[in-house]
């Protein structure tokens, strides 16, 4: 029988790339959208015609980080198992006005909601999942994260502080999940070209620079972090739990 992935944030950016990496290779696939539905139900035609996998897409706000429980029942009714979970969705615009922010422009109703959206939603969505993985025998869990927890970002404290929390949590995770057979690891980005990079003020100047700096001669792209994020749903990932894994182009030393 096919695994089946959940993943949030499928519509755009790195989480449309791990939709496709997933189905290229033949994986069931629940995905979350927030406001564009059109590109869900476009992606759905394509990638099922495609790659004869099942796609189905489902809406979601990680600002209610329990809506994630309605979301898995939903799920429940459409795929008979759920292997695998990635917590991938990422809020912008003005539900992180004072969260995206320098220091001492920081407020904390902009911090509270990176928190919900980035911690406490990969909470709830990671228990919900954790509680089908154990009915089939074992999973896998990733969050993403970023290096921007790692070095100096203009504007990024309330982002970087949830991931490095949300790191923090994938420890505790695998360490109690492991008995279920579940591994949980993090996925840490260096600066990948999506939408959400594109809202960075000066974004054209904070990419040359990114760019000078890489060893690698460019920014990342959403598929340089797909691939690993299905490896470490596989067989070959069985001993792997409890970590963050670095993909950046070899930036954050630079
Ligand atoms: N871009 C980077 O440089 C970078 C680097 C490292 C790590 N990351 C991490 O990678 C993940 C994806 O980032 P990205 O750059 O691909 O983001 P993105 O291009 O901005 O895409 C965001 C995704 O989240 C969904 N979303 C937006 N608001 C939401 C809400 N309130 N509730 C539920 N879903 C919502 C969007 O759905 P709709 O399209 O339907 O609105 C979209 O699918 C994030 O966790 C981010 O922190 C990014």
């Amino acid at each position: 029988m096919s695994k089946t992935l959940v993943v949030s944030g499928g519509t755009r950016g790195i989480g449309r790339a791990i939709v496709e990496e997933f189905a290229s290779n033949g994986v069931d696939i629940a995905f979350t959208y927030h406001s564009n539905v059109q590109i869900a139900e476009d992606m759905i035609a394509e990638l099922s015609e495609r790659y004869g996998v099942k796609l189905k897409a489902y809406h979601l706000d990680i600002l209610e980080p329990d809506s994630y429980k309605d979301l898995f029942k939903e799920i429940d009714k459409d795929f008979e198992r759920i292997d695998y979970f990635i917590s991938n969705a990422m809020i912008s615009g003005r539900s992180v006005v004072g969260g995206f922010a320098s220091f001492m422009r920081l407020k904390s109703k902009g911090l509270m909601n990176i928190y919900t959206a980035t911690v406490l939603s990969f909470v709830v969505g990671a228990q919900e999942a954790a509680k089908r993985m154990e009915k089939v025998g074992g999973g896998a869990i990733i969050s993403l994260s970023s290096t921007g927890n790692l070095f100096y970002t203009p504007n990024y404290t309330g982002h970087g502080n949830s991931k490095a929390a949300v790191e923090t949590i994938v420890k505790y995770a695998a360490h109690e999940l492991g008995e279920k057979k579940i591994r949980v690891n993090a996925v840490s980005g260096g600066p990948i070209d999506t939408d959400a990079f594109r809202k960075f003020p000066n974004y054209e100047k904070v990419k040359d620079e990114i760019v000078k700096r890489s060893p690698l001669s460019r920014m990342g792209a959403p598929n340089d972090l797909s691939g690993l994020c299905y490896f470490l749903t596989t067989e070959k990932a069985n001993w792997i739990t409890g970590q963050t894994f670095i993909v950046d182009g070899g930036i954050t030393f630079a």
